[in-house]
């Protein structure tokens, strides 16, 4: 199977404590390779618009200000089925429903403060990469 890619957030949560490389060595061992990584602090605005599918849940304006509260690690991740075997090693959103072993279940403090965000499909991904990615930042 052909390699494929998503996209990852290492959220403010985990780059507070310094868990940067930690997450990045679950992903790797996970048989994902980072083609694009950069730190960075979202604005308000990148973070309603990137998380625009949730406008009207109750959660929007906690989760907007979670994820400017300090930076993030946005990244472009290869491997085979890459959506999928990101979403594996992440484990469930809420960590208490995360199996052992996955990022979030080791890491993750709350349904909020979850430690990473991966794209849910194929077709996400690509709009989430284009979102912080100019495809000259790929290097694959
Ligand atoms: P993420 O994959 O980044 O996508 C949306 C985020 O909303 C999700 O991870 C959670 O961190 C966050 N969130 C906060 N509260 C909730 C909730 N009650 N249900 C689902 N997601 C929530």
């Amino acid at each position: 199977m052909a390699a494929t890619r998503t996209f990852s957030i290492i959220k403010p949560d985990a780059t507070r404590r310094n868990l940067t490389g930690a997450v990045t060595k679950m992903l790797e061992d996970a048989g994902l390779r980072v083609v694009a990584s950069k730190r960075i602090h979202m604005t308000r605005e990148q973070a309603e618009e990137f998380y625009g599918v949730h406008r009207e849940r109750p959660f929007f304006a906690d989760l907007v200000a979670f994820m400017t509260s300090g930076p993030v690690v946005v990244q472009v991740l290869e491997g085979e089925d890459a959506v999928t075997r990101n979403r594996d090693v992440m484990g469930a959103t809420n960590p208490e429903n995360a199996a052992e072993g996955t990022i979030r279940k080791t890491y993750a403090e709350s349904i909020e403060a979850n430690s990473v965000h991966g794209s849910d499909s194929a077709e996400n991904a690509e709009i989430e990469i284009n979102f912080f990615f100019k495809p000259e930042e790929i290097v694959g």
